[in-house]
């Protein structure tokens, strides 16, 4: 296969050195280039460069057209840019600073890649990607196959806590829960009823392991006492996304993942009002992935009386970020 390029916006960062750590090593990437408006990043594109991978390393500030240098004929763009929580805050308190960030490198994707596949991790995602949707349909060249908010980080937590509950932690990757909704607090809905292999349980077991999935973020957020958020896990789980995309669009592999996404211009996407009763643009869903990106939103399935009362008390939480959000990416343009 022909060897693609990967941009990482906010390569600087506490997720971003990682993550491009890990994308440099993906062997179908023959070019890695790391965005950031502090110039350390250079400094972290030279250490990556000496890597003996397949990828090419190279670092960009906004100096010189950087950003242009970056996303030029980049096929995937990953988005770890903006301000991290502290104790106290929740990811909507990251809207007014990370909203601006995320649009203004979605304009850039708009006028130098805009055929890219999309990854925004930047939080709060319930919002941020509404602002990317918004505007790269401003610019005319939005394609809902295309833009994904990442939100593997709730899966990965999803197996892991699952197998520490059953006295298994060393059995992690043995469990496939999907996680739908939002990325968010209570709009996080682990389906641990669909978990492959089948687990059983309940009561106040499965209320404690619920609210720790949805809540896991704040316990790293605590453990860093003001030093920022899950970083190394999220970098892990970014990186789980972009191997599972780049192997579906670019390597012939199809595979099916959870992520966020405009359900009005997606095959299958209808159908989810009728599977959670209510008419949400954005959701997380499991997605089949193909060539061209998404290639048909899959059904949630069948949810448990404890996982429907999840889900409403999710919709209200998630509606209002999106509101937020499609305000925010349609005013500022
Ligand atoms: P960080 O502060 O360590 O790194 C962010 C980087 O973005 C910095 O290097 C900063 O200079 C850069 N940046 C700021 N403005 C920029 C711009 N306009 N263009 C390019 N780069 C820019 O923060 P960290 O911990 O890496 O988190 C990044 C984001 O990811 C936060 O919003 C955080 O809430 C979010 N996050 C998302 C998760 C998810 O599951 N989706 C999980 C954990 C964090």
């Amino acid at each position: 296969m022909v060897l693609i390029k990967a941009a990482i916006c906010g390569a600087g960062g506490g997720i971003g050195q990682p993550l491009s750590l890990l994308t440099a090593q993906n062997p179908h990437i023959g070019e890695v280039s790391l965005f950031d408006v502090v110039p350390s990043v250079h400094g972290v594109a030279a250490d990556l460069s000496h890597l003996d991978g397949t990828a090419v390393v190279k670092g960009y500030t906004k100096e010189n057209d950087g950003l242009k240098h970056a996303l030029t004929g980049a096929n995937v763009v990953i988005i770890p840019a903006g301000v991290p929580r502290k104790p106290g805050m929740t990811r909507d308190d990251l809207f007014k600073i990370n909203a601006s960030i995320c649009r203004d490198l979605a304009t850039g994707i708009a006028d130098y890649a805009p055929d890219a596949i999309v990854g925004v991790v930047s939080n709060p995602v319930n919002s941020t990607v509404p602002v990317f949707v918004e505007t790269l349909k401003a610019k005319g060249v939005f394609n809902a196959r295309k833009v994904f908010g990442v939100t593997t980080l709730d899966i990965v937590r999803s197996s892991k806590f699952v197998a520490e509950v059953l006295g298994k932690p060393n059995e992690a990757p043995q469990y496939t829960i999907p996680v739908i909704g939002g990325h968010s607090g209570k709009t996080i809905i682990p389906v641990i009823s669909q978990s492959q292999p089948k687990v059983d349980i309940s009561g106040d077991k499965l209320n404690t392991l619920v609210n720790r999935i949805q809540f896991g973020g704040d316990e790293v957020v605590k453990a860093k006492d003001g030093a920022g958020s899950a970083t190394l896990s999220m970098a892990y789980a970014g990186s789980k996304f972009l191997n599972a995309v780049v192997s579906s669009v670019y390597a012939d592999k199809p595979s099916v993942i959870q992520a966020y996404v405009y359900l009005p211009e997606l095959p299958g996407g209808d159908a989810i009002k009728n599977d959670i009763g209510k008419d949400v643009s954005y959701f997380s869903v499991s997605l089949q992935l193909g060539k061209s990106g998404v290639e048909k939103v899959l059904p949630v399935g069948p949810l448990s009386d404890y996982e429907k009362g999840l889900l409403q008390e999710a919709l209200p939480e998630l509606d209002a970020s999106i509101v937020k959000g499609v305000g925010f990416g349609k005013s500022s343009l």
